[in-house]
């Protein structure tokens, strides 16, 4: 069951050759999907040879083959990690109940606008992200760009195999809107703000993939545990690629951090502007582009009281990340402590469950800010990174537009306006951060404001043409 079949049109291990209906759907869309990326995926650099991984197993071991690869020649399919044998629904009123092979009709409007909202955010950092080759760092770094973007195309194949297996002709026009809404147009946005952010810098790269596919990470984690199998078994093998999303992210900002401390170190100073003038980024103007991001991607959890987020748990759609850890799978008798601008508040676990997901993702993110002020403390210096409080900057939720610094606490509104460029970037921060932006094609040289990374990809040397320009 693991194996793919490459000889298919569609590479896929769902036995796509035996259900020639979903085939030509699907055949029909692939054209669409391959104008989509030569129109909107990454400009001008088609032609190149890019040294990429592509799945060839859903296997945990040996999952995936390395080599050149133009990237409109990547081979995109639907694989499906393997079924667990008897696997019953993990949580909600139908708990213990043999999982969904179908979808059931009371839950079919749900679960297509589940799986719409997470196919929507996979095209959409593709996007976001088309210009940064330009301006790329190392080819290195070229290359891990081109990964995160072809895997986040596979991403959007695995949400329109379900919608054409599943969801008819409603799925058929949902997956040919993924193709038609694009990032930031006026008329047809993404659905999701964050997803409708320019990323027209690397630093805002790193920490895109670092937040925002750590989001990522924790939707597919909760629809993993989906009751509708398909869904599950998707999410799964999702998750496998999704990891190299966030160590870009992860090591991206340390090499980051890295420079700057060697320029503090070489000039003997924490002064930002004498730090700028050497070409690094100040770790306060790092300290501004986590702010920005980490409270955007914040917002993707949606409300803290939600009676969606109730719903598709009770019904056994969405449950929470790592759904085992916890003793109670059923919430009906559990109260959650939330903070509100009004005072502490209970609400019912089941209508809380946002918050509960964005606490454990905060937690996650708190490991690399633990690894980089590690970094900034070896180094002998006093700085220290920090998350934002999460009703810093809300633009959803109880603490919706209203004026908290990242330390949360509740300001004057003329004071917030005043001083929000203290927390995220200014207009003067962003044009310092895309002057330093030069690209840098050498094989094995880096741009002056980010180290080189510790270990090339797939145990290649630093110094290896990862992409080899046309
Ligand atoms: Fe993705
Ligand atoms: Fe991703």
């Amino acid at each position: 069951m693991s194996g793919i079949n490459y000889s298919d049109k569609i590479p896929n291990n769902v036995n796509l050759a035996n259900d020639r209906t979903l085939q030509r759907a699907l055949e029909h869309w692939q054209p669409h999907f391959l104008d989509w990326w030569k129109g909107m995926g990454p400009t001008d650099f088609q032609g190149a040879d890019v040294y990429l991984r592509t799945a060839t197993s859903v296997d945990a071991d040996g999952w995936a083959s390395y080599g050149a690869v133009k990237m409109p020649d990547y081979r995109w399919g639907i694989f499906l990690a393997d079924p667990v044998a008897e696997r019953k629904i993990g949580f909600g009123d139908q708990m213990g109940q043999p999982v969904w092979q179908q979808v059931p009709g009371e839950f079919r409007s749900t679960l297509r606008r589940l799986i719409v909202t997470q196919g929507d955010t996979e095209p959409a950092s593709v996007e976001q992200q088309r210009l940064l080759g330009h301006t790329c760092p190392s080819l290195y770094d070229l290359r891990n760009l081109f990964q995160v973007n072809v895997e986040e195309g596979r991403h959007l194949w695995a949400m329109v195999y379900l919608l054409h297996a599943y969801f008819g002709r409603d799925g058929r026009e949902e997956a040919e809107e993924l193709l038609a809404r694009h990032s930031g147009d006026a008329n047809k946005p993404r659905i999701l703000t964050t997803f409708n952010e320019p990323i027209s810098d690397w630093l805002s790269f790193y920490c895109f993939t670092y937040f925002t596919d750590r989001d990522g990470k924790y939707q597919l984690k909760s629809l993993a545990e989906s009751a509708f199998d398909p869904l599950s078994r998707t999410c799964r093998f999702m998750l496998t690629e999704e990891a190299h999303h966030m160590f870009v992210g992860e090591t991206g900002i340390a090499r980051v951090v890295k420079r700057t401390l060697e320029v503090m170190k070489e000039l003997g100073t924490e002064e930002p502007a004498k730090i700028r003038a050497a070409g690094a980024v100040d770790l306060a103007l790092l300290q501004k582009y986590l702010n920005f991001w980490c409270s955007s991607s914040l917002d993707l959890f949606g409300s803290e009281i939600s009676s969606n987020a109730a719903s598709s748990f009770a019904n056994g759609l969405k449950g929470r990340p790592d759904e085992s850890q916890y003793d109670d799978h059923v919430l009906r008798e559990k109260q959650l402590k939330l903070d509100t601008p009004q005072g502490a508040q209970d609400v019912p676990m089941l209508n809380a469950l946002n918050e509960v997901m964005r606490e454990s993702y905060l937690k996650d993110c708190e490991i690399g800010l633990k690894r980089w002020n590690r970094q900034i403390e070896r180094a002998g210096f006093s700085f220290r990174l920090a998350l934002p409080s999460t009703r810093f900057r809300r633009s959803i939720g109880s603490w919706v537009g209203l004026p908290v610094d990242p330390a949360g606490k509740l300001l004057p509104r003329e004071e917030f306006d005043q001083r929000l460029h203290e927390w995220i970037p200014s207009q003067e921060d962003r044009a310092f951060v895309r002057s330093l932006m030069q690209r840098v094609v050498e094989p094995g040289k880096m741009a002056g404001w980010v180290a080189p990374p510790e270990r090339g990809i797939n145990n290649l040397p630093v110094d290896y043409e990862y992409v080899k320009l046309s």
